[in-house]
């Protein structure tokens, strides 16, 4: 038990007051979090000098927050989202060797058990949407293809939906599936062109970036979350660089490595190739998996 005392508080030594007052912390992590979070927490309301109704507001805000969360809807999650702080966290904890994939966001609409299915297999259930192939190769940083690497894809609709978000609308699993790589660490699949859509912007969060003058839209992206024994498993996304907000995600994923060309093939011999009876996008990209530590 600490017997030393810090004084009474003042507006100059707030923060000092405060953290002493941890001194006997049976844990010394939390404590050591809480310390720089009241240093700095201090130091950011010293500045803005709220009002007493400004203050109130924020209460309010996360207040709003907290009661918009359900068991499928995180307010929380997608606030750390738009501030960034999901990015900062997962480059933080992502540090990849050289010429190792890069990660991004995981994001709120990842089922754990969607259907494993045959290398090739369409991902679209419901036939809406202009029709895309994706393949690519899975290596480790030596160049060396991954043989039964786990790939886990899934996308929004052509209209920026997921169908965890159109229950009874889209099929269940719609736009999502598992693949195995073979020997040659090859991969391919079938689906739609993404489209951008907003994150869910209907709560506090929305209210926030409205007020702020930013939208809510995610460029049109696929989603990946691929795992190898031996290897990192790698959370991340490719998106299209031709969207309309490439430049200006709402929640700051987009990295210039998981940048990967939709390319509209007319050729009909390549559209007989690829099974298609009509044009399709083409999307070729590789990923490069880092050695577990
Ligand atoms: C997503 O890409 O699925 C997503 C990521 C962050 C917030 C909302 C959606
Ligand atoms: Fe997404």
């Amino acid at each position: 038990m600490s017997t030393e005392k810090p004084g009474y508080f003042t507006e100059e030594n707030s923060a000092d007051v405060v953290i002493a007052r941890n001194a006997d912390a049976s844990d010394k992590r939390l404590a050591e979090v809480m310390a720089v979070i009241t240093k700095h927490l201090h130091a950011a309301v010293k500045e803005i000098e709220p009002t007493q109704e400004e203050w109130f507001e924020a209460i309010k805000f996360l207040t709003s927050v907290g009661h918009t969360c359900n068991d499928w809807r995180q307010e929380f999650i997608l606030l750390s989202d738009s501030l960034g702080v999901s990015m900062l966290v997962d480059a933080i904890n992502n540090r990849k060797p050289t010429g190792a994939s890069e990660s991004t966001v995981l994001g709120p609409f990842h089922v754990p058990d969607a259907p494993e299915l045959p290398m090739g297999a369409d991902i679209c259930l419901d036939q809406k949407g202009e029709p895309m192939l994706v393949r690519g190769r899975i290596v480790g940083t030596d160049g060396q293809p991954l043989d039964g690497a786990k790939i886990d894809v899934w996308q929004a609709n052509d209209e920026g939906f997921y169908d965890v978000q159109q229950k009874g609308l889209q099929p269940d699993f719609n736009l999502r599936g598992v693949f195995r790589t073979g020997p040659d660490g090859t991969y391919h699949f079938k689906g739609v062109k993404p489209k951008f859509y907003p994150i869910p912007d209907d709560g506090p969060v929305g209210q926030m970036l409205q007020k702020l003058g930013r939208h809510p839209y995610r460029p049109a992206h696929l989603h990946y979350i691929l795992e190898a024994p031996g290897f990192e498993t790698l959370i991340t996304h490719i998106f299209d660089p031709d969207d309309p907000y490439i430049h200006s995600d709402a929640v700051f994923g987009v990295k210039e490595s998981l940048l990967a060309k939709f390319d509209l093939i007319s050729d009909p011999e390549q559209i007989a190739r690829a099974g298609f009876d009509r044009p399709y996008y083409e999307v070729v990209h590789d990923f490069v998996l880092a050695p577990a530590k």
